[in-house]
C-alpha cells in the first residue's frame, strides 16, 4: 500500500529530477494553440480511494485533455451504444503506428480503425456518444468528465479548439476515410466538431487525477457509492490503457512503469495505481512518440522505487 506521508516527502524532490529532462523533449506545435506551453513545467497530483492527495510542482496549471479524452469518450460510447456496436466499429488490438497514421486503416480490415485510442478510433467513438447534434454530443461529453472530476467548472479552451478545427487536416483525411468506407455513418464535420471538442476539455492534474480515481474505484463515487460508470466498461477501458494507452510507446511502459496509462499531446499522462489511487502528470515537452518526457521519466522513477508496476 502506498505511504503516503513518504511520498509526501519524496515526490516534490523527485519532481525537480524529472523537470531537468524536459530539455530534451519538445512541446507540440503541430496544433498552433499548444505551441506555447512553458517547456519546464511539471505537476503532478496523486488522489487516493480513500481521500488521500498530494499535489506538487505545477499541478494547477491548466492543459487540454486531447488524447486522453479517448478514455472518457470510449467509456460514454461503451455505455450510449453499449459494448457490441462498439466493437463494431473498432477492434481490440495496438497498431504499433503512430496514434495519427492512416496505413493499416486501409490495408485490415477495411477502414475499420484498430483500437478506441489511435484518432481513428476516436473519432468513430465520438460519433457513438448519445445525442443528434454535435453539441448535444459535446456537452453530454463534457457533463461526463465535470461528474469524474466533482467540479462543474471543467469546460473548453476555445482558442485550442479552434486552432485544432483549422489545422486538422490529417484528422479530417482519417474521418472521411472511415466515411468513405461506410464505417462513419454520421457527417464528417459534425463528428470531428465533437472530437475536437472533447480534445479540447481544459482541466489541471488535481482534476484529472480525481477523474482517474473514479476508475481506480471501478466507476463508483468514493462517498456516495453511486455506480456512475458500469464496472465491465471500466475494464473494458482500462485495459486499452495498457495494451494502447502510450501509442506505438505502450509496451515499453508497461515494462518500465506497469500500470494502466493514458497520454496526450499537451503533454498529460492519466495513470491508475489499482486499488489505490488515480495519478496525473503533466509535463508539455514531449517525446518523439507523443508522449510528456518528464512526466515518463517521473512515472518510471514513482514505479521503481515504491513497486508500482502491477505485472
Ligand atoms: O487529434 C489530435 O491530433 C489531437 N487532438 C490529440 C492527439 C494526441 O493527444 C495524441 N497523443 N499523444
Amino acid at each position: 500500500m502506498l505511504d503516503w506521508q513518504l511520498l509526501t516527502q519524496v515526490i516534490p524532490k523527485w519532481l525537480e529530477v524529472s523537470r531537468k529532462e524536459a530539455s530534451f523533449g519538445k512541446v507540440a506545435t503541430y496544433i498552433p494553440g499548444l505551441a506555447a506551453a512553458p517547456q519546464h513545467t511539471l505537476g503532478i497530483s496523486v488522489i487516493g480511494i480513500t481521500g488521500e492527495e498530494i499535489h506538487a510542482g505545477d499541478c494547477g496549471f491548466m492543459f487540454t485533455l486531447q488524447s486522453i479524452s479517448k478514455v472518457f469518450s470510449l467509456l460514454l460510447a461503451l455505455i450510449d451504444a453499449g459494448e457490441n456496436r462498439v466493437f463494431e466499429k473498432v477492434g481490440m488490438e495496438p497498431t504499433g503506428d503512430d496514434f495519427n497514421s492512416i496505413l493499416k486503416l486501409e490495408l485490415v480490415d477495411p477502414g475499420k480503425p484498430f483500437n478506441p485510442f489511435i484518432n481513428a478510433g476516436a473519432i468513430m467513438m465520438a460519433s457513438l456518444i448519445g445525442g443528434n447534434t454535435p453539441e448535444e454530443k459535446s456537452n453530454r461529453l463534457l457533463r461526463f468528465t465535470r461528474r469524474l472530476a466533482g467540479d462543474e467548472s471543467l469546460t473548453w479552451n476555445e482558442s485550442v479548439y479552434e486552432s485544432e478545427r483549422k489545422t486538422a487536416h490529417r484528422n479530417r483525411s482519417l474521418a472521411y476515410f472511415l466515411k468513405d468506407n461506410g464505417v462513419l455513418l454520421d457527417d464528417v464535420e459534425d463528428t470531428l466538431e465533437v472530437y475536437f471538442r472533447q480534445c479540447a476539455i481544459e482541466v489541471n492534474a488535481k482534476q484529472l487525477a480525481r477523474m482517474g480515481m473514479i476508475l481506480v474505484n471501478d466507476g463508483k463515487h468514493p462517498t456516495t457509492g453511486e455506480q456512475l460508470i458500469p464496472r465491465r466498461y471500466i475494464q473494458i477501458t482500462k485495459t486499452f490503457m495498457v495494451t494502447c494507452g502510450m501509442y506505438n510507446g505502450s509496451g515499453e511502459f508497461a515494462i518500465q512503469v506497469g500500470l494502466p496509462a493514458k497520454s496526450g499531446v499537451s503533454g498529460g499522462i492519466l495513470a491508475l495505481i489499482p486499488g489505490q489511487a488515480g495519478l496525473s502528470v503533466i509535463g508539455p515537452s514531449l517525446e518523439t512518440k507523443g508522449n510528456s518526457i518528464a512526466g515518463l521519466h517521473l512515472l518510471k522513477t514513482l514505479s521503481h522505487n515504491l513497486q508500482l508496476s502491477m505485472f
